[in-house]
């Protein structure tokens, strides 16, 4: 089988591959500033689900010509709309305008993210938006299913961007968000490879959200620079910053980082001696010069598994190749003597013996 026939066969089928009629319960989340047309069609047209991130596009214009030229690149096929909820009401004004333009161009997938979208839920609805918000703690996700979210994403510490104030691991955020969610749930931070996937759907995530492990697509614009050094991060190299403002990020250990971390542990409170580093404008020009030292660029543990600039489609094959492997692991692991008294029993039963 070649990459090709992998990605047209489904793999899994799952509440979150039915609910946004995906082949593969891959979904990639919204990234800021790199999450445009070209990539999120790449990740729809190879079975998985994207989201453009609508605070890329501050001009409302150019936002709509994205979501034109994303519905002509996937052919029509549904693609997804990320909507960061700012903790700061004044930059939330602008969501409203971003609804009224999506639902007019026939989006239908958002993923909503940061602080609870219960205030949205009802013109998305009315739009007939399917929402997936994500989260980093299950008692966030407990709240904005209450509120009427279809589906969730929880995400651990290992991930690139937001991780939370408890900074709970992945493998344990799954299982008990298994336990406690009753809408579908993703399960993101720190999976790269399909023995992950296979992991998280056992621990009964009906999806895997992935950011990091993409940055290195080639559908991806920014600069090769940038993703040279993503190739060379390893999963131990990233770094937080930001915890003391309650607003921690994960992101690569470069210079601005570093000064954010000398100004946190100098006990600086003023968030303007901040501000020259932290910049979101500081990231994007990272992006298009390449010059990676400036601004707190988003990156988790996962980047570890970045080995090469690829499409997202050999990405996406190269995790199902693994996934198919892990889930022959499975299989061999059943014990051949369990196997052989099961059948013993059945025959002696079938025989009137007990
Ligand atoms: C470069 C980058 C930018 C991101 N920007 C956003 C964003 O604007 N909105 C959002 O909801 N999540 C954002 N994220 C988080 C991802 O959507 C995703 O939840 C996360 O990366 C999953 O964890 P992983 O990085 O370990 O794969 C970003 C992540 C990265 C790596």
């Amino acid at each position: 089988m070649n990459d090709a026939a992998i990605l047209g066969r489904p793999l899994f089928d799952t509440p979150i591959t039915r609910l946004f009629g995906i082949r593969h319960p891959i979904l990639c989340g919204g990234l800021m500033w790199l999450a445009d047309a070209r990539y999120v069609a790449a990740a729809v047209n190879a079975g998985g689900m994207g989201f453009i991130t609508a605070r890329t596009f501050p001009d409302l214009d150019v936002f709509r010509d994205e979501l034109r030229r994303c519905a002509e690149l996937t052919q029509g096929k549904p693609f997804g709309v990320n909507l960061f909820i700012s903790g700061r009401p004044e930059e939330n004004a602008v969501l409203d305008r971003y609804i009224d333009v999506l639902a007019e161009e026939g989006v239908r997938f958002i993923e909503t993210a940061g602080n609870t979208p219960e205030a949205y839920l009802p013109r998305l609805k009315q739009a007939g938006c399917k929402v997936i918000h994500k989260v980093s703690a299950v008692r966030h996700g407990l709240r904005a299913e209450k509120a009427g979210v279809d589906a969730l994403a929880i995400v651990g510490q290992e991930c690139g961007g937001h991780p939370g104030l408890q900074f709970v691991g992945t493998m344990v955020q799954g299982a008990l968000a298994a336990r406690q969610f009753r809408v579908p749930f993703a399960l993101g931070g720190g999976i790269g490879c399909g023995q992950q996937l296979v992991a998280a759907l056992g621990l009964g995530a009906d999806a895997v959200v992935l950011g990091s492990r993409m940055t290195v697509a080639t559908e991806i614009w920014a600069h090769e620079d940038y993703k040279r050094k993503v190739l060379e991060t390893g999963e131990g190299d990233s770094r937080l910053v930001m915890a003391s403002f309650r607003n921690t990020y994960r992101c690569l250990d470069n210079a601005a980082a570093r000064a954010v971390a000398e100004l946190e542990a100098a006990g600086e409170r003023d968030f303007a001696r901040y501000l020259p580093h932290v910049r979101g404008t500081n990231a994007k020009a990272a992006y298009t010069t390449g010059d990676w030292e400036q601004g707190i660029l988003s990156m988790g543990q996962s980047a570890a598994f970045a080995d090469a600039i690829k499409p997202v489609a050999e990405i996406f094959a190269e995790i199902l190749w693994d996934a198919t492997a892990a889930r022959d692991r499975f299989d061999g692991l059943r014990p051949q003597a369990a196997a052989a008294d099961t059948a013993a029993i059945a025959s002696s039963a079938a025989a009137g013996g007990r």
